[in-house]
C-alpha cells in the first residue's frame, strides 16, 4: 500500500480492518460497562479538566488495544487518540494517512449506563477526513463511510445487510430551522460565561418569537445525546436535521464527518470559518483548520428545488443558525 496514493481499494481494506477493530473494541466497552455497573462507588472514574470531564480505565484500555492493532497492521500510519493526546502525545498532522480515534465517545453516558456510547475510528489523509467507522456496541449500530464511496448503517451483527445513508428514500425539504430537530451539547466548560451564552443560544433556538422570545426560532426540539460521533451519524441517517457544537475535538468528529458528508450532509466550522468559506468558494470543504477548529456544524442533505440546490439550502440553514446562536471560545 503506497502512502503517496491511497486507492479506493486500499480504503476498502482499511475500512474492513477498522470495522473488525471497532467490533473488538465494542466487546471491551461492554465488559467495561458491566464492570462499572457492579462498582459500589465511582472508583473507576477519573476526572480530566474538571468533575464533568470524565475518563475511565476503559477509555485507556480501548485506546491501547486500538493503537496496538493499528501499529501492527499499519506501522507507517500516524495515530492521534484522545487518551494519548491527553497524556501529552500530540503529533502534528502531515499528509500521511493518520488514524484519529476516540476510544469511547460518550464517556459520561458510559459511566452512567446511558446506551449512547461508541468507538469512533477516523482516517485523515492529505489533511482531510477520508474514512469513518462509528460503532455503538450497546445497540449494535455500525456506521461506516469512505470518501467518494457512500456511507452505511449496519444493524444486527456483522452478517446483516448494510443500509445506505441517509435512510430516507429521498432528501426532504427543510424550509427553515423552525422545522428542525437540532442536536446541541452542554460540553464540559461550566463557567458562568460559557453556560449563560450557551443556554441563551439554546433558548433562542427553542423559544417562540410570538411569545416574547426575541430572535426565537422555535425549532421542533433540541436533543443532547452526549456523543459527537453519534450526533454526526444521526444527521447522516436523517434522524437529526442539524448538529451544532463548540468544544469537541478532531477525534470526536473525524469519522462522523465522512459518514455525514457521504450521506449528502454538509459540515463546516465556526461562524468565521463558514463565512470565509462562502466567500472563497470552499464552502463544504473540511480543511485541516475546520477539522481541528473545535467548532462544528453539520446539516443533513436537503431536497433540491427549482430555486435552490441542496448546498444552497444547507448554506441558508447554517446562516440562520449563526444568526440565532452566539459562539463561546472552547477551553
Ligand atoms: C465528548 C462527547 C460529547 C461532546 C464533548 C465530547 P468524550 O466526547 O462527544 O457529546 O459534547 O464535546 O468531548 O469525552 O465522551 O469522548
Amino acid at each position: 500500500m503506497s502512502l503517496q496514493d491511497l486507492t479506493p481499494a486500499d480504503l476498502q481494506s482499511i475500512l474492513k480492518f477498522s470495522v473488525d477493530l471497532a467490533r473488538k473494541a465494542g466487546e471491551v466497552i461492554l465488559q467495561g460497562s458491566e464492570a462499572i455497573r457492579s462498582l459500589s462507588s465511582q472508583s473507576g472514574v477519573g476526572e480530566k479538566k474538571n468533575s464533568v470531564d470524565l475518563v475511565t480505565e476503559y477509555d485507556v484500555k480501548v485506546e491501547e488495544l486500538v493503537g496496538r492493532e493499528i501499529k501492527a497492521t499499519y506501522p507507517d500510519f500516524g495515530f492521534v487518540g484522545e487518551e494519548s493526546y491527553s497524556a501529552g502525545v500530540r503529533p502534528t498532522l502531515t499528509d500521511a494517512p493518520t488514524f484519529c480515534v476516540d476510544p469511547i465517545d460518550g464517556t459520561t453516558n458510559f459511566v452512567h449506563g446511558f446506551p449512547f456510547v461508541c468507538i469512533s475510528i477516523g482516517l485523515i489523509y492529505k489533511r482531510r477526513p477520508v474514512l469513518g467507522v462509528v460503532y455503538n456496541p450497546f445497540i449494535d449500530h455500525l456506521y461506516t463511510g469512505i470518501k467518494g464511496q457512500g456511507s452505511y448503517l449496519t444493524r444486527g451483527g456483522s452478517l446483516a445487510q448494510p443500509q445506505r445513508l441517509p435512510l430516507t428514500s429521498s432528501a426532504k425539504p427543510l424550509p427553515s430551522l423552525n422545522g428542525a430537530l437540532v442536536a446541541v451539547e452542554w460540553g464540559s466548560d461550566r463557567s458562568e460565561a460559557a453556560i449563560a451564552t450557551k443556554s441563551s443560544s439554546f433558548a433562542r433556538l427553542a423559544g417562540n418569537p410570538e411569545q416574547n422570545v426575541v430572535g426565537g426560532r422555535m425549532v421542533h426540539s433540541l436533543r443532547s445525546m452526549g456523543s459527537a460521533a453519534l450526533n454526526f451519524s444521526f444527521v447522516a441517517q436523517g434522524a437529526l436535521d442539524i448538529y451544532w457544537e463548540i468544544g469537541c475535538w478532531a477525534w470526536d468528529v473525524c469519522a462522523g464527518i465522512v459518514i455525514a458528508e457521504e450521506a449528502g450532509g454538509l459540515v463546516t466550522g465556526s461562524r468565521d470559518a463558514f463565512l470565509a468559506s462562502c466567500k472563497d468558494g470552499t464552502f463544504g470543504d473540511v480543511t485541516e483548520d475546520i477539522l481541528t477548529g473545535r467548532k462544528y456544524v453539520v446539516v443533513r442533505s436537503i431536497a433540491d428545488t427549482p430555486n435552490e440546490s441542496c448546498k444552497e439550502a444547507q448554506k441558508r440553514i447554517i446562516n440562520e443558525l449563526y444568526d440565532t446562536i452566539q459562539e463561546v471560545e472552547p477551553n
